[in-house]
């Protein structure tokens, strides 16, 4: 049986506003991304997904969309993406877009026609509800909104509650409406149509919708526990999306985002092969710098997806948490050894645009602070090059730039063979290189409580990765005799492995007769 490229496929998310900007206007665009696939292809990422781009007042930032089938003007225009998704293609490199399903903008058509009276022929497209009437004590029920606030906003016009498990500015749909399931595959049909290689899916445990008797959250309830998400009525939705995408021929893939902290609850989301592709366990994003704490996370993975054959993803930031590097404690080795790590795994590694550079967060002024949800930091632009612009054409874009931006920038590691971004690209050339690390089973190995070290094998080929977390040097034993084929901070490689590995550092090795 052929592989499903996704599952040997490393993934890179670009957060568009922030990776590159081609008119100097301090916003990234499509076309500074189209004109930056250089990069990306020659770290070696096989798939890039692209947050929201479309038409959206930004309340947040694009999650909030007015129109799913157009791109915003500040990200170009769909000739724009139509260019990049060609290039990319020539590049042999595929793109995900953003779906934003469980919500839209306040200022879609759709919610202003089903604002506009109790009547409107798309009244039902959203979630209404009388409630006990206006004012806090007439919500109806106790619902809390992600950042913040509750999840119901007070209609005056039409006299009614609306639900919002986000901002205001995004009131939920109705997926229990059948003429909103059939819209939003047209939404997907859209893209698939112009090529697209699949979705990245928001929100995928809030889906369900059908709530009749909106029961309260008992008491002490915090997100993601809310009664609002993982409802059963999300899994037939996902099982219809999945037959039509199935049906095309660029084989597309659909990773959906499952905001439910629980790895058992995740893998329900691939039903039994028949609803999401991969789905995000943020358990590894949330997940210390600490053997024990990883140990624990790549055993539950695997007794969790194993029996039904499921397919990990791992994830160590994105653009909605605090980058690794930063929740680690800001040191370069952790940043590198993660790195091996990331890559060593079981399953689809997603990268987040400048991890492969080393970057920490952005501190900023309050007064530049502009993310209703607290993310700005995470989002800070990726610099370039070493100049007062960093690539961008304005030296001060819409956010402030991350910590060190003067070394932290692709040309400047790009010209260091020593940098984090050459180790990334070498330990992404080594998976491609090997069938056990692309596809390969995973066995975990005795060691030391401050490691972690497990053996990847597909057939013949193995590989064996060992991962230190505390500051100072442990014993690593494999039996066997190993050559280090990647080692974090690029101390030894090609040479025979001798069984020490340095504070907060990982190895790659292989085995000696390999070639
Ligand atoms: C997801 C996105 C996040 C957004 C939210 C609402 O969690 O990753 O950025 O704010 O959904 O769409």
């Amino acid at each position: 049986m052929d592989v499903p490229w996704w599952r040997e496929a490393v993934f890179y998310q670009v957060y568009p506003r922030s990776f590159a900007d081609s008119d100097g206007d301090g916003v990234g665009d499509l076309e500074g991304l189209r004109q930056r696939l250089d990069h990306l292809q020659w770290l070696g990422v096989d798939a890039v997904w692209v947050c929201p781009f479309y038409p959206s007042p930004m309340a947040d930032f694009g999650y909030d969309v007015a129109d799913y089938c157009d791109v915003d003007p500040l990200f170009g225009t769909l000739d724009d993406f139509d260019r990049l998704l060609a290039e990319a293609h020539d590049r042999d490199m595929r793109i995900l877009i953003d779906w934003v399903p469980n919500h839209t903008s306040d200022r879609h058509p759709w919610f202003v026609e089903s604002r506009s009276s109790r009547h409107s022929p798309r009244r039902d497209w959203y979630v209404w509800r009388d409630g006990g009437g206006p004012g806090p004590g007439g919500r109806p029920n106790n619902w809390k909104a992600a950042f913040g606030g509750d999840a119901w906003t007070w209609d005056e016009a039409s006299g009614q509650w609306y639900l919002h498990l986000f901002l205001p500015e995004q009131p939920d749909l109705n997926w229990s409406n059948p003429e909103v399931v059939e819209a939003m595959h047209g939404v997907l049909r859209f893209w698939l149509d112009r090529g697209v290689d699949g979705f990245r899916i928001d929100v995928v445990q809030g889906l369900g919708k059908d709530h009749p008797d909106l029961m309260d959250d008992p008491p002490g309830t915090v997100l993601p526990r809310s009664s609002f998400n993982d409802h059963p009525s999300a899994h037939p939705i996902l099982r219809d999306i999945r037959r039509m995408v199935d049906g095309y021929p660029q084989a597309p893939v659909l990773v959906g985002e499952v905001y439910l902290l629980d790895t058992a609850q995740v893998v329900r989301y691939l039903g039994r092969g028949d609803e999401l592709h991969l789905a995000f366990d943020f358990t590894s994003l949330y997940a210390a710098w600490d053997a024990g704490a990883w140990r624990g996370t790549i055993e539950r993975v695997e007794r969790e997806l194993g029996p039904v054959g499921g397919w990990p993803t791992w994830t160590l930031s994105n653009h909605d948490n605090v980058r690794h590097r930063s929740r680690y404690g800001g040191s370069e080795d952790r940043a590198r050894a993660a790195a091996v790590m990331l890559l060593g795994l079981r399953g689809s590694p997603f990268l987040y645009a400048g991890e492969e550079l080393g970057l920490e967060d952005a501190v900023l002024p309050a007064e530049r602070v502009v993310d209703p949800g607290g993310r700005d930091p995470c989002r800070a632009p990726v610099p370039w090059d070493p100049s007062p612009g960093h690539g961008w054409g304005v030296e001060d874009p819409w956010l402030p730039w991350p910590p060190g931006p003067d070394v932290r920038n692709a040309e400047t590691l790009r010209a260091d063979p020593s940098s984090i971004l050459h180790l990334y690209r070498r330990l992404i050339a080594a998976r491609r290189a090997s069938a056990a690390l692309r596809g390969g089973d995973v066995r975990l190995l005795p060691s030391a409580p401050t490691a972690v070290v497990w053996a990847r094998q597909a057939g013949e080929d193995r590989r064996v990765v060992a991962v230190n977390f505390a500051c100072e040097p442990v014993g690593v034993d494999v039996e066997g005799e190993w050559v280090v084929e990647v080692a974090s901070d690029g101390t030894g490689e090609g040479g025979p492995f001798g069984g020490t590995l340095a504070g907060d550092a990982a190895v790659l090795l292989r085995p000696v007769s390999s070639p």
